[in-house]
């Protein structure tokens, strides 16, 4: 059997998990033969001629037959990942920042050039939502998508709520298990959870939001008031995202702390998990529960992705198409 020969970008908490769970699984056909990084200075776990400096190196390479983005930069996975899907390569990405603000051109890429990207790492670290809200909720209406979608931030609740700790130490926490971002104010402002929506609702409702159309509010606006008024009512503040539809058919979509009470699903998804409530018309209410955040949980979907893309697996966007033929038929009948 050949081996896999990957080329990854980055290797940050996502790429080092990916890296770790192959060396785990020897058994496995695949392994990353290169590595691109940008800081030369930063001491890696591994030797220095795994790395290389330059993209380039790793975009012309025509022998490796997957590329991971694995790197927090979105302005710089966009040139990679792009440059990639312009070559009609396979791809993998996690960068949720850029698949939300350019999927509209990701999509136009794969159908000039016939290169694939998947990217359910981007979304819930370990959690396979968005093959489930693709596939298993494909045809079926779905009225509501809520949950808590970024795990640093709600690793600081649980600790605020469960431990009395500060908010700063446990930030800090956050920060030093590798749940947060390079730059943690996208967790705590609720920019990630909203990045996180946006592609939830390209596959979900069939409609492409950009971040700008999602209002958000994240737990950097909180304080010890807030907490007190949550405990005295014997609830926890929770990060909640959200796409509810209307009767009308609207979507609305929000990112906002809410006052969770301990009888409702989303109280027992602690410490840096995440958890996706999916309101189907036929099937009603599912939770999906798992690890949102972390090297390994996160490595492993990108793992899915790299096998999905070597059993020819691709995104359908079932509803995306849908809202499309309606929106043709809504034109035809204007010229009629
Ligand atoms: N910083 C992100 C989070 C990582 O805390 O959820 C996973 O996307």
């Amino acid at each position: 059997n050949r081996i896999l020969k990957i080329g990854l970008f980055g290797f940050g908490c996502v790429g080092q998990g990916l890296y770790d769970i192959l060396q785990k699984q020897p058994n496995l056909p695949a392994q990353v033969v290169k590595i691109c990084v940008k800081d030369p200075l930063k001491e890696r776990s591994l030797p220095a001629n795994h790395f290389t400096f330059d993209a380039q190196e790793l975009l012309n390479d025509d022998n490796l037959d997957i590329l991971v983005e694995a790197i927090s930069d979105a302005h710089d996975a966009y040139d990679i990942v792009t440059t990639a899907l312009r070559q009609g390569k396979r791809v993998v990405t996690a960068n949720k920042k850029m698949v939300a603000h350019h999927l509209e051109k990701l999509l136009q890429l794969q159908a000039e050039y016939g290169g694939l990207l998947l990217y359910e790492a981007a979304v819930a670290g370990g959690i396979p939502i968005v093959r489930t809200v693709e596939e298993f909720f494909g045809q079926e209406p779905v009225s509501r998508i809520s949950g808590i979608l970024n795990g640093s931030s709600n690793y600081i609740l649980s600790q605020i709520f469960k431990e009395q700790k500060p908010y700063a130490e446990a930030l800090q926490e956050a920060q030093d298990k590798g749940f947060a971002e390079l730059d943690p104010w996208l967790d705590v402002s609720g920019a990630d959870s909203r990045h996180k929506l946006c592609i939830l609702s390209a596959h979900a409702f069939g409609r492409v939001l950009s971040p700008e159309e999602v209002p958000f509010i994240g737990i950097n606006a909180l304080s010890q008031p807030d907490w007190e008024f949550a405990r005295c009512r014997g609830a926890v503040i929770k990060l909640v995202a959200s796409l509810h539809k209307t009767e009308e058919g609207k979507l609305v979509p929000l990112v906002l702390p809410t006052l969770v009470q301990p009888t409702d699903d989303l109280t027992t998804v602690e410490q840096e998990f995440n958890g996706i409530v999916v309101e189907g018309a036929y099937t009603g209410l599912q939770l999906f529960k798992g690890k949102g955040a972390g090297g390994l949980p996160t490595g492993a979907a990108v793992l899915s992705d790299i096998a999905g893309l070597l059993k020819g697996y691709q995104y359908q966007y079932p509803k995306l198409q849908q809202n499309q033929e309606a929106a043709e038929l809504d034109k035809g009948f204007e010229l009629e």
